[in-house]
């Protein structure tokens, strides 16, 4: 772990992005800490969704954008595409270690930058590289996803966010520009079991390290492909990034197979507070952005959704995980 230390990134207009790394979190006065999920926190205005658009014309796809994330996703409207391939991990190693934070707005996995993992296959025509697992999750059970599938909120989503490494440099660089971005979207419901990727991550004690903002704690040894269902479909459209700037430079890929979680983990989720140990406390809970108009975008998927009783079956409704160490490799 020498030399990593827990960085938040954000994506500045301009295409340049900050990384913090010897005071973690200590944003710049500037429009960047400007945003939030809730219009006022503390009695000071602060712009919520609806008025992210409007406070700074580098972030105006937020309030003009047409092709804007999260969405509801209406499984009927999904156009079955038998040429999609499955979705391929590469792991450096069997495990992924880094750093778990609470951003103030997230709750964020960043991983280790000496080691990449990687996301291909399904939709995406370049190798992208995983940057952050970002968890949105809400105050009651019955929202905190900011997708929807058939009008349908879940308890919580996870996530993954990776750039494109086969153009850009960096993730900055990538999230301003075409085909920069694929995050990889996982739905949760509660449950009286877990996902044991997800029991790793959330367990007590880790959630008590990341109290306030600004606080991180180090996670060794995640088996990240557990973190996928045996078995899944998954709908892909194109989108935006869920917060300032909205660049429209994302390839959705949504897990149509919910993940479980204890209302125990979901409670301590709710314990983390948007501010400093010094300020008073405010859940985190509800970071999410509402869902957008469709518009004119297809949502495509590896299944049939048209045709009842269709199971994902068969090796294209798995993970290929492309590391020679692991139990899940394809084959
Ligand atoms: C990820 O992709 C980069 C660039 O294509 C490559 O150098 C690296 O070895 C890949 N890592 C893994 C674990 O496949
Ligand atoms: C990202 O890459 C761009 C273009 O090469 C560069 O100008 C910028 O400084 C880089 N940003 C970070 C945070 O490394
Ligand atoms: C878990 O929940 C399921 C369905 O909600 C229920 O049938 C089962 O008995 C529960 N198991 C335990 C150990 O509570
Ligand atoms: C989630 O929990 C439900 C109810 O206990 C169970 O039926 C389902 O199989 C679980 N899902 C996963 C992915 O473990």
């Amino acid at each position: 772990m020498a030399g990593f230390t827990c960085t938040l990134l954000v994506f500045l207009h301009a295409g340049a992005a900050v990384r913090h790394a010897a005071a973690p979190f200590s944003m710049a006065k500037s429009y960047d800490d400007w945003w939030a999920y809730k219009e006022s926190i503390q009695g000071t205005f602060v712009p919520g969704p609806a008025f992210w658009g409007l406070v700074n014309a580098a972030w105006n796809l937020c309030a003009i954008g047409k092709r804007q994330s999260p969405v509801d996703i209406d499984t009927s409207q999904v156009v079955f595409d038998p040429f999609l391939h499955p979705l391929r991990l590469s792991l450096g190693g069997k495990t992924v270690s880094g750093m778990l934070c609470n951003t103030g707005r997230h709750v964020s996995f960043l991983p280790e930058r000496h080691r990449a993992v990687n996301m291909s296959g399904g939709p995406l025509l370049y190798t992208h590289r995983l940057e952050e697992v970002r968890l949105h999750f809400g105050s009651e059970d019955d929202a905190g996803s900011e997708h929807f599938m058939n009008k349908r909120a879940f308890s919580a989503e996870v996530q993954l966010i990776h750039y494109n490494q086969e153009l850009y440099k960096n993730m900055s660089e990538a999230a301003s520009n075409p085909n920069g971005l694929a995050i990889v979207s996982l739905l949760i419901n509660v449950a009286n079991n877990s996902n044991s990727f997800l029991s790793r991550m959330l367990n007590r004690e880790t959630t008590t390290r990341i109290s306030f903002k600004g606080d991180s704690t180090s996670l060794q040894d995640l088996a990240l492909d557990q973190l996928f269902p045996d078995t899944f479909a998954f709908v892909t459209y194109q989108g935006s990034t869920t917060s300032p700037p909205c660049y429209e430079t994302v390839t959705w890929i949504i897990i149509d197979q919910p993940l479980n979680i204890t209302s125990m983990q979901m409670h301590s989720l709710r314990l983390l507070s948007r501010h400093p140990a010094r300020n008073i406390f405010q859940s985190m809970s509800d970071n999410v952005r509402p869902a957008q108009p469709l518009y004119q975008r297809g949502l495509r998927s590896n299944l049939d959704y048209r045709r009842p009783g269709r199971r994902c079956t068969g090796p294209s409704y798995r993970l290929q995980v492309e590391d020679p160490t692991s139990p899940r490799t394809a084959g």
